[in-house]
C-alpha cells in the first residue's frame, strides 16, 4: 500500500494514533504495527521512516516490551519518542533511570543543534512531556540536539546512523513545533508528501473489484458517514453487483429513514433494499430500561433482520463493513490501548463470522476525517459527508429508560429543533454532535391556568475532534432560548427543557 510508507510501532502509547494522524497530515502514508515486528518482516515492507511511539513501561523493567533490535541496523531513519527514546539509547550506549521527578506537562526546550531535526525551531520552544524515565547517561556516539531544564537529553541524535530520540511528544497540540519536527523526520526520511485521498481511493476499487470479481457484495447501510461511504465507494467499483441493506429500527431520529433512501435510491442510484423493521425492534425493548441490555437487544435484533434480508440474495459472497482504522487498531493492540475499554460497549464490527460472508472494509486503513475526504471525493452530499456520529443504538440510548412508540415521538419532536435551529445558527461545523434526551422525570409546570405535570428535555450539545474527549458548547443564549420555547411550545407531553454543561471525561456524551 503506498509507495511511501512509515512504521510506527506501538509500545502502547496512548497516543500512537495520534502520531499516524499527524504524520498522514503530512501527506505520508503510514501504519501503527505492533512493536515486536520482527526486523526482516518489517524491512520486506520498506518503510522510508520508522517511529517508536511513547509506552508506560520503562524500558529497564522486566517483561517490557522490546523491538527486535535488528531494526536499528535497517539504515531506515528512525524516531524514538519519549519510551521509543529511552528503548533506542539503550540499545544503542545510553543509561536509562527514574527520574528524579515524574515529569507532566509543558517544559521550555532549547535547542542546540538547529539543523536536521530541530531545523527552522526557535532558540526556545515549549513542548509537551509526559514520562517518568528518562535517558540519564549517553555514550560519545551521541549528539545532544536540544535540553529542558529537568531534561538533559531532551532531543538526541545517534552519529553511527539514522536514529533520533525525543523525550517530549511532538504529536500533541501542546508541543507548538511538533508539527514542524515531524515534518523534518519526514524529510530526513527522503518522503515528498505526494500520498493523497483520491490516489488511495482509486487505488482501493482496483482493489475491491480485483477481490470480489463476478460476485455479489451485500452492504448493511445506516446513513452514518462510515457505511454511506463504503455503499458510494462500493458503488463506484461494482455498479449493481452490491446491495444495500437499510434497516428501519424504529429508533431512528425524524425523517432519516426518508432522507437516507433518497440520497441512496434516487440520487446515487444505488440498489438498495429497505427492510421496515420497527414494529419487531420495539418489542424486543418492552419493558427493558438497562442501556447494556437495550444495545445487545437492538444487536441481536439487527443480525437477525439483517439474516432474513440478505437470505435471498444470489451470488452474493462478500459483505462489506464501514470498519475504520482505529477499530482495527484497537482491536489488535497488545496492550489493550486505553481506548480499547472505553469503546468496547460500541459495536464496532457490527455483523457476525457466522453470516458466512467474505469481508471487504475498504476503510480499514483510514481515519474518520480521511473517509469524509474520501465521501468528498466520491461526490456525496454535504448533509452526509458532515453528519454528526450517531450511535448504532440510536434514540434508544436517548430515550433514558423504558422505550415506548409515544416516548419516542415525543423525543423525535424535541430533537428535530435542536436540529433546525443549531442549523439555522450555523453552528453545525462547530459542534461534534448535538441532540435531545427524554428524561424518565415529570416535573410540574403552569399551562395557562392549570398545573401540568409533564418530561424533562435535556439539550446536550459538545465540542470534540474524536469523541475520546468532549467539552459542553457554549450554545449562544439566544439559541438556547430558541430551543427550549420552541421545544415546550411546540412538542406536547414537554414542560422543561435543561442544557447539560458536563464535558467528557468525567460524563460520557451519551446519557445512557
Ligand atoms: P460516549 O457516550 O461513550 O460516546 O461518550 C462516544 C461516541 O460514541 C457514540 N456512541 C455509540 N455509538 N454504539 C455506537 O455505534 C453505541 O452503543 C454508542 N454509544 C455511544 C456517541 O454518540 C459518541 O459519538
Amino acid at each position: 500500500m503506498g509507495e511511501e510508507f512509515v512504521a510506527i510501532l506501538d509500545f502502547g502509547s496512548q497516543y500512537a494514533q495520534l502520531i499516524a494522524r499527524r504524520v498522514r497530515e503530512q501527506h505520508v502514508y503510514c501504519e501503527i504495527l505492533p512493536c515486536d515486528i520482527p526486523a526482516e518482516a518489517l524491512a520486506k515492507r520498506e518503510p522510508r521512516g520508522i517511529i517508536l511511539s511513547g509506552g508506560p513501561a520503562s524500558v529497564y523493567a522486566p517483561g517490557a516490551p522490546r523491538a527486535d533490535q535488528g531494526i536499528f541496523r535497517l539504515g531506515v531513519p528512525t524516531l524514538g519518542i519519549c519510551y521509543g527514546m529511552q528503548l533506542g539509547c539503550d540499545v544503542l550506549g545510553g543509561r536509562v533511570s527514574p527520574a528524579p521527578a515524574r515529569e507532566y506537562g509543558r517544559a521550555s526546550l532549547t535547542v542546540v543543534e538547529p539543523e536536521g531535526l530541530l531545523e527552522g525551531l526557535p532558540r526556545d520552544t515549549t513542548v509537551w512531556m509526559s514520562h517518568g524515565d528518562l535517558v540519564a547517561g549517553l555514550s560519545s556516539d551521541f549528539q545532544v540536539l536540544a535540553r529542558t531544564e529537568n531534561c538533559p537529553f531532551a532531543a538526541v541524535r545517534w552519529k553511527k546512523g539514522p536514529f533520533y530520540g525525543l523525550q517530549f511528544h511532538p504529536e500533541v497540540a501542546h508541543t507548538p513545533m511538533g508539527a514542524r519536527i515531524l515534518a523534518n523526520f519526514l524529510k530526513l526520511c527522503g518522503t515528498s508528501g505526494s500520498w493523497r485521498m483520491g490516489s488511495y481511493l482509486e487505488r482501493t476499487i482496483h482493489e475491491v473489484r480485483a477481490a470480489v470479481g463476478e460476485k455479489g457484495v451485500v452492504c448493511g447501510l445506516s446513513g452514518g458517514i462510515d457505511s454511506s461511504v463504503v455503499a458510494a465507494l462500493l458503488h463506484r467499483a461494482l455498479g449493481p453487483k452490491l446491495t444495500c441493506i437499510f434497516v428501519d429500527n424504529g429508533v431512528l431520529r425524524q425523517g432519516e429513514a426518508e432522507a437516507v433512501q433518497e440520497t441512496f435510491r434516487r440520487v446515487l442510484g444505488l440498489n438498495l433494499r429497505f427492510i421496515d423493521a420497527r414494529e419487531r425492534f420495539l418489542a424486543r425493548l418492552a419493558g427493558v430500561t438497562d442501556p447494556e441490555d437495550k444495545r445487545k437487544r437492538i444487536g441481536h435484533e439487527f443480525i437477525e433482520v439483517f439474516k432474513e434480508a440478505s437470505r435471498g440474495l444470489e451470488n452474493v459472497e462478500f459483505l462489506a463493513q464501514g470498519t475504520l482504522y482505529p477499530d482495527v487498531i484497537e482491536s489488535r493492540s497488545p496492550h489493550g490501548g486505553p481506548s480499547a475499554k472505553i469503546k468496547s460497549h460500541h459495536n464496532v464490527g457490527g455483523l457476525p463470522a457466522e453470516l458466512g460472508f467474505k469481508l471487504v472494509e475498504p476503510l480499514r486503513f483510514l481515519f474518520k476525517d480521511e473517509a469524509r475526504e474520501i465521501a468528498r471525493e466520491l461526490g456525496l452530499p454535504d448533509e452526509i459527508v458532515n453528519r454528526q456520529p450517531f450511535p448504532g443504538p440510536g434514540l434508544a440510548v436517548r430515550v433514558i429508560g423504558e422505550v415506548t412508540e409515544p416516548r419516542l415521538a415525543i423525543l423525535r419532536g424535541a430533537d428535530a429543533i435542536v436540529q433546525a435551529e443549531v442549523a439555522a445558527a450555523g453552528l453545525e461545523r462547530r459542534l461534534w454532535q448535538w441532540f435531545a434526551v427524554l428524561l424518565p422525570v415529570q416535573t410540574v409546570g403552569v399551562m395557562g391556568d392549570e398545573r401540568t405535570y409533564e418530561n424533562v428535555v435535556a439539550v446536550r450539545a459538545v465540542e470534540s475532534t474524536d469523541g475520546m474527549t468532549a467539552d459542553w458548547a457554549r450554545l449562544p443564549y439566544e439559541v438556547l432560548e430558541r430551543i427550549g420555547s420552541r421545544i415546550i411550545g411546540e412538542v406536547r407531553g414537554v414542560n422543561r427543557v435543561v442544557y447539560d454543561v458536563s464535558s467528557k471525561p468525567p460524563a460520557t456524551i451519551e446519557w445512557e
